[in-house]
């Protein structure tokens, strides 16, 4: 059984103040709410703060991004250790922002998943078609590329730790969700990769979280897809109503 994870990414949003007000809320808006787990992944600046409001809840703490070094002349950069300290239990690696933005190779990914592993952090590891690839027809080319690549000489044991987020760039912060179905089938074509990968038992127990556009009126259709097991929430994520809706889905079909 996968335990389904909802996860908040806040991406460059929240000064300290503002992102503890957050915290606060949904600590006191999810109480109560069972078999499913929460995390949010506030911008660093806010990571002690917010897990100082997070303290004694069930809602876990999440970065961004880390640098692939345990420490070093590395100047701007944040190390996997200094997030183990700060109270992080995820970190989510190879966003398509940062893909597009600063250039982000899956070869760098790859060493930022094994640091990660490393330090006993928890990668949430982002694959995504762009819509030109999509239209192309090759979306699950694309995918498995970045899959191999990124999750190069990482073994079983420490599969077991990963969790996969399918976010088609064209969905994030656009409002056009994938349809359930399409996020279905580019997940179990992830299932299928993994079971290549790793073998049966293990692709059955990663979970694969969809992302883009996710929101409190689309979650409940997306849930009730047998191989989504969570989502990873970008703008919805930023108001406790919305975010608090879409961890309390019911899943329809
Ligand atoms: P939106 O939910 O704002 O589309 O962002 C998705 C995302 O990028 C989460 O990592």
């Amino acid at each position: 059984m996968r335990t389904p994870l909802i996860a908040g990414n806040w991406k460059m949003y929240k000064r300290i103040s503002e992102a503890t007000a957050l915290a606060r809320s949904l600590v006191s808006g999810l109480q109560g709410v069972d078999g499913r787990e929460v995390a949010v992944c506030p911008p660093f600046t806010a990571l002690y703060a917010v897990g100082e409001a997070l303290r004694g809840s069930s809602v876990q703490l999440g970065a961004q991004n880390l640098y692939p070094e345990a420490e070093g002349a590395y100047t701007g950069e944040i190390s996997p250790a200094m997030l183990v300290d700060v109270g992080c239990v995820y970190v989510i690696l190879g966003h398509s922002e940062r893909r597009q933005h600063l250039n982000e190779s899956d070869e760098f990914i790859n060493r930022k998943v094994h640091l990660a592993l490393t330090h006993g952090l928890r990668p949430i590891l982002c694959v995504g078609e762009t819509l030109v690839e999509r239209e192309r027809g090759e979306e699950i080319k694309v995918v498995s590329t970045q899959l191999r690549a990124d999750l190069r000489d990482i073994d079983e044991e420490q599969m077991a730790k990963v969790v996969i987020a399918y976010e088609p760039v064209w969905a994030i912060g656009t409002g056009h969700t994938a349809t359930p179905q399409q996020a279905q089938t580019m997940h179990r074509n992830i299932r299928e990769m993994l079971v290549h990968m790793y073998g049966e038992e293990v692709a059955e127990s990663i979970r694969i979280l969809y992302g883009g556009s996710v929101r409190s009126d689309n979650i409940d259709q997306l849930m009730a897809q047998p191989d989504i097991d969570g989502a990873l929430v970008g703008g919805a994520s930023l108001e406790v109503e919305s975010f608090a809706r879409i961890v309390k889905y019911h899943p329809i079909l």
